[in-house]
């Protein structure tokens, strides 16, 4: 027998021509990830890279690794395009013209790394070896003068690199996206 509850909301339901589902655990949809398929996704690095794997790299190989699979989008020298600009724009922040570059604006080597490693090259995203990634973020590094030609970057030295809008965040004050006390720090 129903409740009058539930048969209103059977009526309702039916009104609206839904069907109620049955009751299960489950939607019945896909199945549980195995651990590798999990590992898979999970490269994402945070600010303090710790998460950051093995191999290490100069702007010396660096070069030759955005030579062959990045300057075709994002010019020669980082500056010229056609696609985004990489290099440049210190300073430019606060004037009428922001160039947003990894020079300019990114606050974090680590997640230079992220991005790279995740998503270019573009039309090839997840080609590029952890030397590879290490290179060529010491390169755009270098171009932007924030490191030099021979220092290598691996999972220690990259976390230590001071970006040049590391402080140019200003932290949510709103306690609910504290999450983490991330804006603290
Ligand atoms: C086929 C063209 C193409 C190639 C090749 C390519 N990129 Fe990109 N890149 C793009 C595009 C398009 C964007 C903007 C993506 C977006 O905004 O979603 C971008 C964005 C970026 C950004 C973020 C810029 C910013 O400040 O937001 C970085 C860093 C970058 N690319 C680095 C690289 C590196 C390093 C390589 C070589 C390993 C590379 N790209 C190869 C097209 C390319």
């Amino acid at each position: 027998m129903l409740s009058p509850e539930s048969l209103s909301l059977a009526l309702v339901a039916a009104a609206l021509g839904l069907s109620l589902p049955a009751q299960s655990t489950t939607y019945g949809l896909g199945r549980a990830p195995k651990p590798g398929e999990i590992e898979m996704w999970d490269i994402a690095i945070s600010p303090d890279g710790k998460e950051l794997p093995r191999g290490s790299g100069t702007a010396i190989e660096g070069g030759k690794v955005y030579a062959a699979n990045c300057a075709a989008c994002h010019g020669k020298t980082g500056t010229e395009g056609p696609n985004d600009v990489l290099v440049g724009g210190q300073g430019s922040l606060n004037t009428k013209k922001p160039v947003k570059t990894i020079g300019s604006y990114w606050p974090y080597a680590t997640t230079v790394w992220d991005y790279i490693n995740r998503s270019m090259p573009y039309n090839k995203p997840g080609s590029l070896r952890a030397d590879e990634v290490y290179a060529v973020t010491a390169h755009l590094l270098f171009l932007n003068g924030i490191i030099r030609k021979n220092e290598l970057m691996n999972a220690k030295t990259l976390p230590q690199v001071k970006m040049p809008n590391r402080n140019g965040f200003i932290a949510d004050p709103r306690p609910d996206w504290n999450i983490g006390g991330s804006s603290r720090r």
